[in-house]
């Protein structure tokens, strides 16, 4: 079982570095499997969200586990559709609800669509209540947690974002590592959509460690200090996934990596209006 790092918060609450996503996990039976392996492998870090409607799930696959409350770290996040203060108290109690858990380790505004601020202050009481150990962002671009940190008491502890050797964020990482905003990445792996898995530069540093691209571009994260919780349904990847922490990159190769910026995100844009007014017509039950 691999032995993840911790990463201190601007709040002092630890998190480990390396987690499992649960997007786009929508078979029960599936799911409820995957997590076995999952546990089984040393993961205890674990991101859903109210929008991946697997919540419950994983309430149920924690329960199941035998493992204590306490030896997990759990991330949901509040969708588009439950902006504005009382919204927000609602969608947390059904999260809470769904989840079965006495408090959350983290919980996050998913995109930042219209009345975030009002949606933060409702997660700052949660947050004071101790029902949630630390309150973050995701998909927040520069303008937007100037925007959130003018107007609010508690700074986000983290800003999830679209990270990959593709779309690296630098200028936003600047920002962040400069107010102490921690980085989570999501896609880590580019979400299967590109052709990152394959490109010679990685498949090159591969053969050189002796380790799949795969475990390169994970390590990459983890070298830059980045939290990652990368997503498989598969035994032998989930378990090759969080084995990263036995070789590291040298500074030439991370230099290389850096060359493969493109500029281009594969997936959201937090700018594009239209885009989070129709993601916010998608309600949760
Ligand atoms: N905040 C947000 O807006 C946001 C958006 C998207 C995702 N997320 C979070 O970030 C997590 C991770 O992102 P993601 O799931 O979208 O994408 P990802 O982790 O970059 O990629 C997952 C894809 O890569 C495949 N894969 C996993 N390990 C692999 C390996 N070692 N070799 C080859 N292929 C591999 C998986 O296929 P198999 O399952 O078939 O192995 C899956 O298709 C999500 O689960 C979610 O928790 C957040």
């Amino acid at each position: 079982m691999t032995n993840v790092p911790n990463i201190t918060l601007n709040n002092g609450v630890e998190i480990p570095q390396f987690g499992f996503g649960v997007y786009k996990m929508q078979d029960k039976d599936e799911f409820m499997n995957v997590m076995k392996m999952v546990f089984e492998a040393g993961y205890r870090h674990i991101d859903t969200a109210a929008y991946y409607g697997n919540e419950e799930w994983l309430g149920q696959a924690i329960k199941e586990s035998g493992i204590a409350r306490e030896d997990f770290f759990i991330t949901s996040k509040l969708w588009n559709a439950d902006h504005g203060y009382e919204e927000t108290k609602v969608a947390f109690e059904k999260t809470m609800k769904r989840l079965d858990l006495d408090y959350l380790d983290l919980y996050l505004i998913h995109w930042p669509s219209d009345h975030y601020v009002e949606t933060w202050k409702a997660m700052e009481e949660f947050y004071k209540q101790g029902r949630i150990k630390a309150i973050g962002v995701s998909n927040f671009q520069i303008h937007h947690l100037e925007d959130l940190m003018s107007q609010t008491e508690v700074i986000p502890v983290i800003n999830q974002i679209e990270t990959h050797p593709y779309f690296q964020q630098d200028e936003l990482r600047e920002f962040m590592s400069k107010n102490n905003i921690a980085h989570e990445a999501w896609g880590p792996l580019g979400q299967g959509k590109s052709n990152l898995l394959t490109e010679p530069i990685l498949v090159k540093i591969a053969e050189n460690h002796n380790k799949s691209v795969g475990q390169i571009i994970l390590r990459w994260h983890v070298q830059r200090g980045t939290i990652v919780f990368p997503k498989s349904v598969h035994k032998s990847r989930l378990e090759q996934n969080i084995d990263v922490f036995d070789f590291e990159l040298t500074d030439q190769e991370m230099k290389d990596i850096k060359g493969l910026e493109t500029g281009k995100r594969l997936s959201g844009d937090p700018d594009d209006v239209e885009f989070l007014k129709e993601s916010a017509k998608k309600k949760i039950d």
